[in-house]
């Protein structure tokens, strides 16, 4: 069990706190979803009852080590200025440096500071200037973050799978560290679905490609009792059993891999359940998300999608199949969208489901929802609220349930 922010000494320090501020952002640079702001908030309040001065740290974007200034941070101050009801400054233009240690160094007990994009700097990502792998760079980079403050809190669950100074690297230039309460609560559902479900314990996955989640079904393959696939990745699935999926999306170098996790899904006698029936369609425009005019929309009658035809969705036998699994299940993990959710006609399916796992928790399940169009479906179907949990972390989410160490974790010292 790792440190948590109420096993280290806060009380009237200076806290590093690493946050995911990764927000998206309109043309005019106002956020859209605040979502992973007032994730942090409750860390964020306890230092402030500790009479703690907050550090924040964060990214936005990949600017690959230069100054983007459409990747700037600076909306995001205001936006915790509100949900705190407290001044947020801003050390504007650069996170480390003269003018950042001295915000830094002024900072009292009570009062916030959020440093600017961290990636602006390519030691961040393990970088140096010519953009070569330098340990040493990093190193150092992090030692100056490290230099503002006295303890370090690591509260960017999104970030954790990543392996920069301001994840782990910073970790042994502080006096303590410890996770926050959002990754507390991240590792607490992901942690409890994978170690210790409550049975029977079922996994829906979508998706485009096998190959993104595959070491997720290898994974889940030795744990769940039903394994439900969705999206693109479906068809993979159906044409390695030689089922006819006319133009889908098809992965055709991973077919014998597909063929081999059915044969293992058999072995251990988990219930892979593929789609059997499909909303297919004969165009869509891909680049506009849209449908065609004059494009024709089936549903099909069985697995079979007919020649000239994409599978793009779940259709309803496979929803009410998928729905008997889901009904009786105590512990569900979803991730991934089941059609082209972009797209409404064909987003049905995702819908249905998210309001089926919602029922399913209000019968007692533990549901966890991760991946950005499982939490645009599950607040589109108006139930996220029911969800047990809901995942601020897409990749780190994913990496955790393929079983990997994940470094923004595995550097915070244990509990004693
Ligand atoms: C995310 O948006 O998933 C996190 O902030 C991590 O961002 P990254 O994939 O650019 O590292």
């Amino acid at each position: 069990m790792k440190k948590t922010v109420k096993d280290i000494d806060v009380k009237d320090k200076k806290v590093l706190v690493r946050a995911d501020y990764n927000v998206p952002l309109d043309a005019d640079g106002n956020i859209t979803n605040d979502k992973r702001i007032t994730a942090t908030i409750p860390t964020l309040e306890y230092l402030l009852e500790q009479n703690a001065a907050i550090i924040l740290m964060a990214h936005l974007g990949r600017p690959k080590g230069k100054v983007v200034p459409s990747m700037s941070l600076k909306a995001v101050p205001q936006r915790l200025s509100e949900l705190l009801d407290k001044p947020v400054q801003f050390a504007e233009s650069d996170c480390i440096g003269a003018k950042a240690k001295k915000a830094a160094a002024d900072l009292k007990g009570g009062e916030i500071l959020l440093l600017e994009n961290l990636r602006f700097h390519p030691e961040e990502e393990g970088k140096n200037a010519n953009g070569e792998k330098d340990k040493a760079a990093m190193d150092a980079f992090a030692k100056e973050l490290a230099s503002m403050g006295d303890v370090f809190v690591q509260d960017a669950f999104g970030t954790v799978h990543r392996a920069h100074a301001s994840t782990a690297g910073i970790v042994k230039y502080v006096k303590d560290a410890a996770a926050g309460f959002l990754v507390e609560k991240e590792l607490k559902f992901l942690g409890e679905a994978l170690d210790k479900p409550v049975k029977p314990f079922v996994a829906i996955l979508g998706g485009a490609k096998v190959s993104d989640k595959i070491n997720v079904i290898e994974n889940l393959l030795t744990k769940v009792d039903a394994i439900i696939i969705g999206g693109a990745m479906a068809y993979t699935f159906l044409k390695s059993q030689e089922v006819p999926i006319g133009t889908s999306l098809v992965e055709d170098d991973k077919l014998d891999l597909a063929d081999e996790i059915l044969k293992k899904a058999k072995e251990r006698k988990v219930d892979f359940l593929l789609p059997i029936d499909h909303i297919a369609v004969d165009k869509v425009d891909f680049a506009n998300k849209q449908i065609p005019q004059g494009a024709i929309v089936q549903t099909t009658i069985d697995d079979v999608i007919p020649e000239g035809f994409m599978g793009v969705d779940v259709g309803p036998k496979s929803i009410e199949k998928f729905a008997e699994v889901l009904k009786n299940a105590k512990t569900i993990v979803w991730n991934g969208p089941l059609g082209i959710f972009e797209i409404d006609q064909f987003s049905k399916g995702t819908i249905e489901i998210a309001k089926i796992i919602a029922e399913s928790t209000e019968n007692g399940a533990i549901s966890v929802v991760g991946g950005g169009d499982s939490v645009s479906a599950v607040k589109k179907a108006g139930v996220d609220k029911e969800i047990s949990h809901i995942s601020t972390g897409g990749g780190a989410s994913l990496e955790f349930l393929e079983g990997k160490e994940l470094p923004g974790i595995a550097a915070l010292p244990n509990k004693k």
